[in-house]
């Protein structure tokens, strides 16, 4: 299997060893059997493969985690009930008092907020680097992680990869970055240096806005560790429903990422010159500061595009207000569209400073574009601008 087409199809299923069912069947039972004692001692000892409890591992879930590492290329990965829960198990496994994170700003609010809110209690340093040269700034060997996204959450920026792997390992600090944006259909980033690739799978993996998941891919020793610290420790698993739904929805990944990338592209070229449109971002314009980076390293630029809007919350939440087909909620990567206004809801744990410094101002508006007929949510668009405009005009 080589193709990642026929991996995203294939990979991690099979027909069923017990009764030869085609699809993976969803092994939804806590604990498992075992046939005598020994069997037991074993098990826990670690002298034999099998399933002990659901909490550290099951296979529905298994099969979900065999797929992912497929498709980025890993060793190995693990699955866990949300991307937080994922991100979170990550990094108390792999840091402790005394050493030091650097991230490049923005990322998802929640992660933000899990690096100042929790992470510091437990003497862990963090560094918000704006730009690469802020990176290299805070870069020692007390740093142990540095963690970024490759398409940032929610501005679109598109780091240069390779660059910032050539920092992180001058010191030795291990590469953790977040795909949820680009999916590894879009973008492997174990392919290109990093370390772990850590995945809200709530998003484009799923695809279908039914499910909370998160993942963690990389090399077997790394990954059995975090099983062992961050999951069985934490107790964050993912359930063996979630773990079906998401191997049905990874089979459509690669055509679902086409044809977000190719309707986020029409919308964002129809936005941009908009009158009442301020700015878009997306990394897929040709004018987008990233758009270089997009094209060395993304197979195209993904589903998700900002707006920037002139007035601020008020004009933002009339826009928002006046959307049909487009659904006013967080979260992103479903087949529906989908609007928020990150400054008030996904990025609200950020400081207000951080927030404008990244760029999460309060006239943004996300957009994450499904896979509807692109004139539709162009019209749908369209209306609502038009009902903004309408009352910039009253006023
Ligand atoms: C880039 C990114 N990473 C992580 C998360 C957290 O994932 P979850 O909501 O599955 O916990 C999100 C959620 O929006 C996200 O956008």
């Amino acid at each position: 299997m080589s193709g990642f087409n026929t991996k995203a199809v294939h990979a991690g299923g099979g027909a069923d060893p017990q009764t030869g069912a085609h699809a993976t069947p969803i092994y939804q039972t806590s604990t498992f059997t075992y046939f005598d004692a020994e069997q037991g001692r074993a098990l826990f000892a670690g002298e034999r493969e099998g399933f002990i409890y659901t909490r550290i591992g099951n296979p529905t879930t298994r099969a979900l985690e065999n797929k992912v590492a497929a498709l980025e290329g890993a060793e190995d990965a693990v699955a866990f009930s949300s991307g937080m829960a994922a991100i979170s198990a990550l990094l108390v496994t792999v840091l402790k008092a005394g050493d030091e994170v650097a991230f490049l700003d923005p990322i998802y609010g929640g992660t933000d907020g899990f690096f100042f809110e929790i992470l510091t209690k437990f003497g862990v340093t963090i560094h918000r680097c704006h730009d690469l040269q802020d990176l290299t700034q805070v870069l020692s060997e007390k740093v142990k992680v540095v963690f970024f996204e490759p398409i940032t959450n929610p501005t679109l920026k598109v780091w240069d990869f390779s660059e910032v792997v050539k920092q992180a390992k001058s010191v030795g600090a291990l590469v953790v970055v977040d795909n949820t944006f680009p999916t590894p259909y879009l973008f492997r980033p174990l392919e290109h240096g990093a370390d772990v690739v850590v995945h809200s799978a709530t998003k484009y993996l799923s695809g279908h806005g039914d499910l909370i998941a998160g993942l963690v891919a990389g090399k077997a020793d790394l990954v059995q560790m975090v099983r062992f610290e961050g999951l069985r420790h934490l107790g964050g698993a993912l359930g063996p429903f979630e773990a079906f739904l998401l191997l049905r929805g990874i089979k459509t990944l690669h055509v679902r990422m086409e044809a977000h990338s190719r309707n986020a592209l029409q919308v964002a070229r129809h936005l941009q010159g908009h009158p009442a449109v301020k700015a878009v971002h997306y990394p897929g314009l040709e004018s987008h500061p990233s758009h270089k980076e997009a094209q060395q390293y993304l197979k195209a630029s993904g589903g998700v595009l900002a707006i920037e809007l002139d007035g601020g919350f008020p004009t933002c939440a009339r826009f928002l207000d006046s959307l049909k087909l487009f659904t006013q909620a967080v979260s992103l990567g479903d087949v529906e569209s989908l609007a928020c206004h990150p400054a008030s809801t996904t990025h609200s744990p950020m400081p207000e400073e951080a927030r404008q410094a990244a760029g999460v101002t309060d006239g943004l508006v996300r957009l994450s574009i499904g896979i509807e007929d692109p004139e539709d949510l162009i019209a749908d668009l369209e209306q609502a601008l038009a009902a903004c405009a309408m009352v910039h005009e009253m006023v």
